[in-house]
């Protein structure tokens, strides 16, 4: 989106309840009336409700239902996470396109949005199903200055309180399955998939990439995963503005990812254990072999901390549970 566009929507969006004159915008965008005029349309063309009313000038009513770029811009309050929004109709993966652009030098902070992902993926190479307009596909472009790789895989466990966070604001009682996964009702939301380019001892970027199912009926839902999953109108039987949802997510994030760069991982272990999932009940690990375990809690670094059979504490770094 050009940089006109983005102080126009800045403009209107900090003057809700009262009208800008064309000539106003004129001079605070340094362009014509009639280039203010045009960028009006296109914002139309958006989907946007503009009231336009003589001797007054313009006001936008409503925005978007519909994901886009300029629609996400309305009403977003971070500082720089999702400030770059790069929207695209459909894609393989954001995840591709985010590690494109990373390599390309984008900006810490950059969004990658589809509203289709054609070959979506989740963890452990497996396909994540995302359907056309349904539901928030998304990667951040997350560039930490002082993290060790060691620490990258923490932020999974942060963007996971943060969306924990987001969505229990909505009176949604939710879930973490250790170490991505996002579920509610006993069944799976969303998921995290973080991936990094990194040096020994240096991070060159993040890939942050989440999958959340929005406004998906029960026949939305693939074949394969219909017992397991579910989606946010399915819970609330409320249909949700994709792009309000995007702006209080990267919101939430941005909060979330500034209080563990700037204090560590020590705040969120707390938090974490009380949305854990199934903790204190037995259940089934995959590590090697499949075995019982008790989740007992996360350990200081995140990983995820059982008790087996034997009564033996076990510390897991990479394992999947079985639900
Ligand atoms: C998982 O639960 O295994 C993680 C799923 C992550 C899916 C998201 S959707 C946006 C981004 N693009 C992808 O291809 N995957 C992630």
């Amino acid at each position: 989106m050009g940089n006109t566009r983005k102080r126009l929507i800045d403009i209107l969006s900090s003057h809700k309840d009262t009208y800008v004159s064309g000539q106003e915008l004129s001079n605070m965008l340094n362009i014509s009336r009639s280039a203010v005029w045009k960028h009006m349309n296109e914002l139309k063309k958006d989907g946007y409700q503009i009231e336009g009313v003589t001797k007054k000038g313009y006001r936008i009513i409503n925005s978007p239902n519909d994901l886009s770029a300029s629609a996400l811009q309305w009403d977003l309050k971070t500082d720089w996470l999702g400030q770059e929004i790069v929207y695209k109709e459909q894609v393989k993966s954001t995840q591709l396109v985010a590690h494109e652009l990373a390599r390309e030098d984008a900006k810490h902070g950059t969004v990658v949005v589809a509203r289709e992902q054609t070959e979506g993926r989740g963890r452990m190479r497996r396909y994540w199903d995302s359907k056309d307009g349904l539901g928030l596909w998304f990667s951040s472009i997350i560039r930490p200055m002082y993290i060790e790789p060691k620490r990258a895989s923490q932020l999974t466990l942060v963007a996971a309180v943060a969306i924990a966070d987001c969505l229990s604001k909505k009176g949604l009682d939710i879930k973490i399955k250790w170490p991505n996964d996002i579920f509610v009702g006993g069944r799976k939301l969303a998921g995290i998939l973080t991936e990094m380019q990194a040096e020994q001892d240096f991070v060159q970027y993040i890939i942050l990439g989440i999958g959340m199912n929005v406004n998906h009926e029960i026949e939305d839902l693939h074949d394969s995963i219909k017992e397991k999953a579910t989606s946010l109108f399915l819970e609330t039987r409320e249909k949700m503005n994709l792009n309000h949802l995007l702006d209080q997510l990267l919101e939430e994030l941005e909060l979330k990812y500034e209080m563990f760069i700037e204090d560590g991982f020590h705040l969120f272990k707390e938090k974490w254990e009380s949305y854990a999932y199934k903790i204190g009940e037995w259940l089934q690990v995959k590590t090697n072999n499949t075995w019982d375990a008790k989740v007992i809690g996360i350990h200081e670094d995140g990983a995820l901390i059982v008790t087996d059979r034997q009564d033996q504490e076990q510390v897991l770094y990479s394992a999947e549970i079985i639900w």
